[in-house]
């Protein structure tokens, strides 16, 4: 059992430097009268999910409730958050063409079918390392919101729960993201038990092959009391258990494509490749024979680029040409984002830290109304844009403006 200490949640002292440290730094350049509030009361205020009202509101809640270092890990991007910003930003590039008095009187269809995943919503779970640390209902509270609302999961290699038990609380198929090992026979014994567990696809993450800068949750480890490595020094997560970790590196900086047809070799999941930006390696993918891409830039947590995903995908989409699924994350944080990333050719989208945001607000019940709020902002934009069903959204939809709106002008938006 591990000896760490219990975070005691609502620390003024935290939060007022947590604000220091904020209104210092190039994450925000202004704060609206709104995101004032926001900080300074939200989190005492909305003590049931039900009354936050956006996933930015669920943010505040959760930083009053998260230990600032396991805050500060969910939050942060990498280097001076250039592409964290890009992120979010790159939405404002494109903007939704409505059309008018279309018949949307019937039920929204938001259902979809990625490689055999059949969801009612296109909005996946992207996969999140230790979500332990944001709630003790962690990957399993997760994976039964996601069954209570009929979202698909993707579960990471570094998650809190056993595979085994998130599948069963999901009671779904899943995919399982992998880190490969530095020891091939590792990748597959984590192959063989994903697949063993029920997982149907493989999520081969390849955009972190040599390390990255988090300074932000360096800046934010400084608030909390405790130092990291007394609760997490040689810590393995459970998709490791029954396998010697001594000497193991969860990267393998020598991957190079023909991984795809190796991974193949082992498993008959499908073989998806997570973390590609650029068209070329779109390209290469569908090459080597991968099933699907999920076009990502780790949550702004990998290279700092500078591009939001979102500005990445016109030039994937027309890479892949329609051979294989093309599913797309990064700074989605509302219905219209998700619509965008759809009508730009996206089979599905994923989101990572707002549904861990409702997780650290509220465990499982947080994650559905984040999951709520998200399917009923797409379903409004649908219906307003004059596309009651998935298959009505096309690039017809969807101008790019060509120019970004800076963040701090994003009104209730904090991060
Ligand atoms: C705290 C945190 C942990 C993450 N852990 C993983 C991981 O273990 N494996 C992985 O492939 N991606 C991981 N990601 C990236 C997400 O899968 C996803 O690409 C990203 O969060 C999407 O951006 P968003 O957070 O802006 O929605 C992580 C992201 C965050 C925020």
């Amino acid at each position: 059992m591990s000896s760490r200490t219990p975070f005691q949640p609502g620390r003024q002292q935290y939060r007022r430097d947590f604000l220091k440290f904020l209104a210092g730094s190039p994450l925000l350049t202004s704060f609206s009268a709104f995101t004032q509030e926001i900080e300074e009361t939200l989190g005492e205020r909305l003590t049931n999910p039900d009354q936050v009202i956006n996933v930015f509101e669920m943010e505040a809640v959760a930083r009053e409730k998260v230990a600032p270092a396991h805050f500060g890990y969910l939050i942060s991007g990498v280097d001076s958050d250039t592409t964290l910003r890009a992120n979010r930003e790159g939405y404002t590039r494109f903007q939704i063409l409505p059309r008018r008095l279309v018949d949307v009187s019937g039920p929204t269809d938001m259902s979809v079918n990625v490689l055999g995943a059949e969801a009612r919503s296109p909005i996946f779970l992207s996969p999140v390392g230790s979500t332990g640390g944001f709630h003790s209902d962690a990957d399993v509270g997760v994976a039964r919101a996601a069954a209570a609302k009929n979202h698909h999961m993707i579960l990471s290699t570094q998650a809190s729960s056993p595979i085994e038990e998130v599948i069963e609380a999901r009671d779904a198929p899943i995919w399982f993201q992998l880190y490969s090992t530095n020891r091939w026979e590792y990748t597959e014994a984590l192959l063989r038990r994903a697949e063993a567990a029920g997982c149907t696809a493989v999520c081969l993450t390849v955009d972190l092959p040599g390390g990255r800068n988090t300074e932000t949750s360096a800046v934010l480890a400084r608030e909390d009391d405790r130092f990291c490595e007394e609760c997490h020094y040689g810590e393995a997560k459970p998709i490791f258990d029954g396998l010697d970790m001594q000497g193991v590196g969860l990267v393998d900086s020598s991957l190079t494509w023909e991984v795809i047809g190796r991974m193949k070799e082992v498993t008959d999941m499908k073989v998806i490749i997570k973390g590609i930006e650029v068209g070329a390696d779109a390209a290469l993918a569908v090459q080597y024979g991968a099933d699907g891409i999920i076009l990502s830039n780790h949550g702004a947590r990998a290279t700092d680029t500078g591009r939001g995903t979102i500005e990445c995908l016109p030039e994937v989409i027309s890479a892949v040409n329609g051979r294989i699924p093309v599913i797309v994350d990064g700074g989605i944080r509302r219905g219209t984002d998700v619509y965008k990333a759809l009508a730009l050719g996206a089979s599905a989208v994923g989101i990572g830290r707002p549904y861990c945001w409702g997780l650290g607000a509220f465990g499982q019940a947080g994650v559905e109304r984040v999951l709520d709020l998200l399917y009923r902002e797409l379903a409004i934009t649908m219906r307003g844009s004059g596309t009651p069903s998935i298959a009505h959204i096309t690039p017809d939809y969807v101008q790019d403006a060509g120019y970004r709106v800076p963040r701090g002008t994003l009104g209730r938006e904090l991060i």
